[in-house]
């Protein structure tokens, strides 16, 4: 029972499968009934397929297939491959939302990884929130780890239109609202906006985090844009099990790659890509279970200087499949690594540099993917605004607003949950014009709970007959990266806190300075302070169950949402037998 290389230090999962006695019998045998052959016990790396496939997750339906291929390459390596199953989150069908879920499953990674024989890890990961609730989880392991995306769907297809995932079903809604577009229509173009397997296929949240998958060093180059449905995915996939197990011989662990200079380079490149408000909270969840210092003023900082170099929806017209086509993340990371934007020394899991991957990186669509000295659009970062509206922070994408309205100031109309929101806001007789602030309530972690992406809400009917497209809206809530406006997002502390978000009241004045940075109600100290005294929370409350452990644990926005818990890492130390 020892690895053929006598010299290598002795694999994680010797512990259960290199003992010649009862215990060893036991975690042998009882394996053996799967019809695996003993020479695969004989120490090689055992890695984990940590699977989120599920019929209820769409975007990762397609998974049994990718961990097969994940299989072949780590059996060509030598290694003994374990496929098992986590908690899958499936954006568009699950309640209240998947947010609430990500760091239960963070958890369940964490735990099933730890718990058992393994000595490296692949993440198949997909659909929004499985990317980040399974690095979270990993991290606090830390052992060697490569994670592996499912892919894109291909470009959305309606008559004569490319159509993007999410973002079309934004602007149809509004068309039917207004007027513009029949019902009949609208339901023909569900069938041809999801025409393949995959996840969102617009610069959403899934391909976004694809991309930080990527940017992080943390997946194999071309991770991020390669489509499901191109048999390149596969090879990936192959590639990648093949990958993890050099990667447990040479120990390669997670925080060896996830360092400072590696979470600077996903910020920037977020900038880049014009990618997803989510990354702020999963990024800095991310930093917080591996212990790199991250802040939200990091993405100011860092973020907010880079331009936005692609074209694509929901910032721009073109999808993922014609972002691979055109040359992918790595043409972005070479753009950002030749003007200084880049740390190029940042070590990627496949054992080389980020700028060893990307120096040589082609574009082949300047269309798609733009130059950095003549960008698609200025600023692609993410602005972090504070004031006495939002003194723990709250984020506001640029390049999905409209920029006269970066410079606000308007009437509030608030609504109090989004109850409230959706029993009142196409009400004939709402007191509101295309100059007012809507703000949304108890949306946030708390109290939600789990800071749905409400926050891009509706604007009302007989606004959108006006032709009116966007107004400033201001919420404690997410907004789904497919979506886009003039939102402020994340405000911290949020209202079901206690924060100054749950003291604004119809027709308070509210100040809106991108450019300053500045999220300002203008109502004096005195009168907030007698707000604050008779406020009383409208958030609900859960007595039981996961629910109420998320409601009691969780952190603001700016801290990322994770349990207050499970900031850190425990290490994947072998636990005791159990008999
Ligand atoms: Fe799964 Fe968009 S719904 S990625």
């Amino acid at each position: 029972m020892t690895d053929s290389n006598d010299k290598a230090p002795k694999n994680r999962s010797a512990e259960w499968f290199g003992k010649a006695d009862k215990d060893g019998f036991g975690h042998r045998s009882w394996m053996k009934n799967q019809g695996l052959p003993h020479h695969l016990f004989d120490g090689r790396p055992v890695i984990g397929i940590c699977n989120t496939w599920s019929e209820l997750t769409p975007c990762n339906a397609h998974f049994r297939t990718l961990a097969e291929r994940v299989k072949r390459g780590v059996y060509e390596a030598g290694g003994f491959p374990l496929e098992f199953p986590v908690m899958s989150l499936g954006e568009t069908l699950m309640r209240p939302t998947t947010m609430m879920f990500r760091n239960l499953v963070s958890m369940d990674v964490e735990e099933s990884i730890r718990a058992n024989p393994l000595d490296g890890v692949i993440l198949l990961v997909g659909c929004d929130k499985t990317t980040p609730a399974l690095l979270m989880g990993a991290a606090s392991c830390d052992l060697p780890t490569l994670a592996l995306s499912g892919g894109p769907m291909l470009n959305g297809r309606f008559r004569d239109q490319q159509i993007g995932s999410g973002t079309h079903v934004w602007k149809f809604d509004a068309m039917v609202k207004a007027g513009e577009m029949t019902l009949q229509d609208f339901m023909e173009a569900e069938s041809c906006m999801s025409r393949s397997i995959g996840h969102c296929m617009t610069m959403g949240t899934a391909s976004t985090m694809a991309s930080m998958v990527e940017a992080l060093g943390m997946g194999l180059p071309a991770n991020a844009a390669i489509p499901a449905a191109d048999s390149r995915r596969n090879v990936l996939a192959h590639m990648a099990g093949q990958r993890i197990v050099e990667m447990v011989r040479e120990d390669l662990r997670m925080s060896k790659v996830l360092t400072r200079q590696a979470f600077e380079n996903a910020i920037r490149t977020n900038g880049a890509i014009g990618g997803s408000t989510n990354a702020v909270v999963h990024l800095l969840a991310i930093a917080g279970r591996m212990g790199v210092d991250l802040n939200l003023e990091d993405w100011d900082r860092l973020g907010v200087e880079v331009p936005c170099l692609v074209n694509l929806m929901p910032s721009g017209e073109f999808l993922m499949e014609d972002f691979y086509y055109a040359g992918g993340l790595p043409a972005v990371l070479r753009e950002l690594g030749e003007h200084g934007l880049l740390h190029k020394d940042a070590l990627t899991v496949n054992g080389r540099t980020m700028w060893d991957n990307v120096a040589e990186a082609p574009n082949w669509n300047r269309e798609v993917i733009f130059a950095l000295d003549a960008p698609f659009k200025p600023e692609g970062g993410i602005v972090v605004l504070r004031g006495n509206l939002a003194p723990g922070g709250a984020v506001l994408k640029p390049s999905a607003s409209t920029p006269e309205l970066m410079q606000h100031k308007g009437r509030a109309v608030v609504f109090e949950d989004i109850d409230d929101y959706k029993a009142r806001i196409d009400d004939p007789g709402l007191d509101i014009d295309a100059s007012c602030v809507m703000v949304l309530k108890n949306c946030g972690p708390k109290g939600y709970p789990g800071m749905a992406e409400v926050g891009n809400m509706a604007l009302p009917q007989k606004i959108l007959k006006q032709g009116v497209e966007d107004m400033v809206r201001i919420s404690d809530a997410r907004m789904s990266g497919t979506a886009y406006g003039t939102v402020v997002l994340h405000t911290a502390p949020e209202a079901a806190a206690g924060g100054p978000l749950a003291l604004v009241q119809n027709g308070d004045i509210i100040e809106l300075d991108v450019k300053g940075r500045r999220l300002h109600l203008d109502v004096g100290d005195a009168e907030l302070d007698k707000r604050r005294a008779a406020w009383i929370s409208a958030a609900p409350v859960n007595e039981r169950g996961y629910a109420k452990l998320y409601q009691d644990h969780v952190m603001q926005a700016d801290q990322g949402c994770d349990l207050d818990f499970l900031v850190g890492k425990s290490g994947a130390v072998v636990p005791r037998e159990s008999h």
